[in-house]
């Protein structure tokens, strides 16, 4: 203790995911002095985590492998072991999953708490004497309540020591963005952390401020943190949904999108970030924050508002459809029978994240219509696309198949070869440096690339016989 605040000398995360994997890694390496135990009910997560080839991790982010390497087994543990961990913790951060609920009341818009509360109730059980409980998972507002009930309703009890266990619930959201999480834990832009306990407050001010400078970390009560985080996303994604409507105007227009984007992101009030058109956003937390937000002002009774968030999501939803319906219309018509290459399946790129991937749904939308999907990814576990679409094809003879299908290919010439149409959906590095006139060489023609990310240059593009559509021009 250093004037009441609590010296944190051990914490548990509860969740080896997205972002308890990468988050509780970089507190570990900028705090060698911390013993941070991650645990997870899932033991395949853990063992992955644990493997000794670090290509094995299960979740794939651009340097965090090498700090891995640096503080797995001196001060950053994997385990299954939640109870003894927790019992064993001055801080426990709850970093689990929060899906939209898929049943019941608020289906299809509420987050669903079960996992949230269930970690309630497990540091309710065996916590120790003082506890400061730390909110990292995105939450429907007010959610610190639900949890402070859970434990108040503990602290009459004792721990293992016999002393009278208590509580501080602090909301300390990610912002982490997936493909450069690292680097966003490393410099972040703001670390923000609501409460009411002063003290619990600081002692989680003094760990960000071993690599965070003070001027970046800004307190707040508990309930503007947690809606920061939903309104942070809400933003982000609004800005997309809005240059993404603006790559339709301009497809009817004759003007171009990054032309737009780049003459009005120049206005300095406005800014050149998130104004990339694509075929939509995907990830795991814009829809679910948006759609939560929409949730709680139906609630509120602030219809209007709901219906303002809404927008940004069937905006969205309409862009994915109008792709696909964009690729049926320039393929003649028809694209049953037809070979494919669609190449990205991540939901962006330097991620092996699919969650709410644009290609999912587009590629279902071919496949209804009878493609031949031939899918290309660098990093996607091709275990996540079977969850997705159902089972790969394994045939070879791919003009005789009536129903829609697809394949993985681990090599982009040979998803290419035969292929009637390219469809780029995820603006990984790769396909900006593919030489396309060779690429497009091993196509079937009349032969169509359909680029929603913008990597092509025209200007290098010599193959006249190509048809080449690009979102938001009139390419
Ligand atoms: C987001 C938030 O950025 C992050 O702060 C929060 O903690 C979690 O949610 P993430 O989902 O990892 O992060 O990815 P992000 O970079 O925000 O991209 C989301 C989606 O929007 C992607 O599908 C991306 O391709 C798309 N996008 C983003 C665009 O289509 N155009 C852009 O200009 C930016
Ligand atoms: P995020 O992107 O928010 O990190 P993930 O789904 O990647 O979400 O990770 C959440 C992790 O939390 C999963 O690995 C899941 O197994 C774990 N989890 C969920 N509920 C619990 C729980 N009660 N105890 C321990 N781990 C849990």
């Amino acid at each position: 203790m250093n004037g009441g605040v609590p010296l944190v000398k051990n914490i548990c995360c509860i969740g080896a995911g997205y972002v308890g994997g990468p988050t509780m890694a970089v507190i570990a390496a900028k705090c060698p002095e911390i013993t941070i135990n991650v645990v997870d009910v899932n033991q395949k997560r853990v063992s992955d985590w644990n493997s000794e080839d670090l290509a094995n991790l299960p979740i794939y982010e651009p340097g965090l492998s090498e700090i891995i390497e640096i503080a797995r087994n001196r001060n950053l543990f994997f385990s299954n072991e939640i109870a003894k961990k927790i019992s064993e913790a001055d801080m426990v951060f709850i970093s689990v999953n929060t899906p939209t609920k898929t049943k019941g009341l608020g289906a299809g818009l509420a987050s669903d708490l079960r996992w949230v509360e269930s970690c309630a109730r497990q540091v309710a059980e065996f916590a120790k004497e003082r506890t400061i409980v730390v909110e990292k998972s995105t939450l429907p507002v007010r959610t610190a309540q639900v949890i402070k009930s859970i434990l108040d309703s503990s602290t009459s009890k004792i721990d293992q020591d016999k002393k009278i266990k208590s509580f501080s619930v602090l909301s300390n959201p990610e912002f982490l963005s997936e493909g450069t999480a690292i680097d966003d834990l490393e410099f972040p832009d703001r670390v923000l952390i609501g409460g009411e306990d002063k003290l619990a407050i600081e002692a989680l001010t003094n760990i960000y401020l071993n690599w965070v400078p003070k001027t970046k970390i800004i307190t707040t009560n508990l309930w503007s943190s947690e809606l920061s985080k939903l309104i942070a996303n809400a933003f982000l994604a609004q800005r997309v949904s809005s240059i993404n409507s603006v790559s339709a105007i301009c497809e009817a227009t004759g003007a171009d999108v990054r032309e737009v984007a780049d003459a009005v992101g120049m206005d300095s009030r406005i800014g050149r970030n998130f104004l990339n058109t694509g075929p939509g956003f995907g990830g795991s937390c814009f829809k679910k924050d948006i759609l939560n937000l929409v949730y709680i002002c139906k609630y509120l009774g602030l219809e209007e508002v709901a219906n303002y968030w809404e927008k940004v999501v069937e905006i969205n939803t309409w862009q994915k459809k109008r792709i696909s319906q964009k690729i049926v219309q320039n393929l003649f018509g028809t694209v049953a029978g037809k070979k494919i290459a669609l190449l990205g399946y991540a939901f962006k790129a330097n991620t092996n994240d699919t969650r709410e991937t644009p290609a999912k749904t587009i590629a279902e939308d071919l496949i209804e219509e009878g493609a031949i999907l031939a899918i290309h990814d660098p990093k996607v576990d091709v275990v996540n696309i079977q969850n997705d679409l159902g089972p790969e094809y394994k045939g070879i003879d791919y003009y005789q198949v009536n129903n829609g299908v697809w394949s993985y290919y681990d090599v982009i010439e040979e998803a290419v070869k035969g292929a009637d149409a390219i469809i780029i959906l995820t603006d990984w590095d790769i396909y900006r440096r593919i030489n396309w006139d060779k690429i497009t060489s091993l196509m079937r023609y009349p032969a169509w690339i359909f680029d929603t990310r913008l990597v092509i240059n025209k200007e290098n593009l010599n193959n006249n016989n190509l048809n080449l559509w690009q979102l938001g021009t009139t390419n």
